[in-house]
């Protein structure tokens, strides 16, 4: 058996991070960790706990002060052998992937105690490596000696057309330029924060994969792996 390593893959929003690292995990039998859906969750919970008002303005006061009961973690799903979010005993796995929930994530995700509290969950969850997980800055803060980095990045139209198949298929319809916007501004607010912003690792590869099909995005990434284990 290869020696387990943490696997990194950080990048923009909707460039199909999480599709190719929940393949990979899939692939070599490593547990797979979607950092992106922890924030959703403290987001979920701050809209139904009030926090953002009828302006949309964020009392982040008021949520760190109900930080002690935002309790977020993943369980597998028996059937589909895959990590459901869950935020107590509810599995939020689709709540969570609302326009609402994506309009109002990124000032959940600049709030310093949200991040040192999702961090260090996430550096719990690797501490028996043998991991991919996904997000903005897995490779750059939660684990900045990971084996294996990968950032991934594609054009912002090409990610919104993705996102709105996605939510088409799902019976979730949005309109194409609402998402487009979205996309736009989540990438300015992640990049840009004060805290962790998305940024390249230095020993990250990257991978533009606007132009790539799944199939080949997965080979290309097993072999990344196995140049990484030496098998
Ligand atoms: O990957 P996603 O779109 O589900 O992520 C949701 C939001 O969470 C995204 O706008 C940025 C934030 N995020 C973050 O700040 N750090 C991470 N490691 C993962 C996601």
């Amino acid at each position: 058996m290869s020696r387990k390593i943490i696997i990194a893959i950080d990048g923009h929003s909707s460039c199909g991070k999480s599709t190719m690292a929940k393949q990979l995990a899939r692939d070599i039998g490593y547990i797979y960790v979607d950092s992106g859906a922890m924030y959703r969750a403290v987001t979920l919970y701050a809209l139904r706990a009030g926090c953002f008002d009828a302006d949309d303005h964020l009392d982040a006061a008021r949520l760190e002060s109900l930080m002690p009961e935002v309790r977020v973690g993943f369980r597998l799903n028996a059937a589909t052998r895959l990590p459901e979010t869950m935020l107590g005993e509810e599995c939020v796995e689709q709540a969570i992937r609302t326009l609402e929930v994506s309009a109002h994530v990124s000032p959940i995700a600049a709030l310093p105690f949200v991040r040192i509290a999702m961090t260090r969950l996430q550096q719990q969850m690797g501490e028996q490596k043998g991991i991919v997980m996904d997000g903005r800055d897995i490779g750059t803060a939660v684990f900045p000696h990971a084996e294996l980095k990968i950032f991934v990045t594609a054009s912002a139209e090409v990610r919104a057309r993705r996102r709105y198949d996605e939510l088409q298929a799902k019976g979730m319809p949005a309109a194409y330029d609402d998402i487009l916007r979205n996309v736009q501004e989540r990438d300015y607010i992640d990049s840009h924060r004060a805290m962790n912003p998305l940024r390249q690792a230095e020993d990250a590869i990257v991978l533009d994969n606007s132009a790539l099909t799944r199939e080949q995005q997965s080979a290309w990434l097993l072999a990344q792996y196995h140049k990484v284990v030496g098998d």
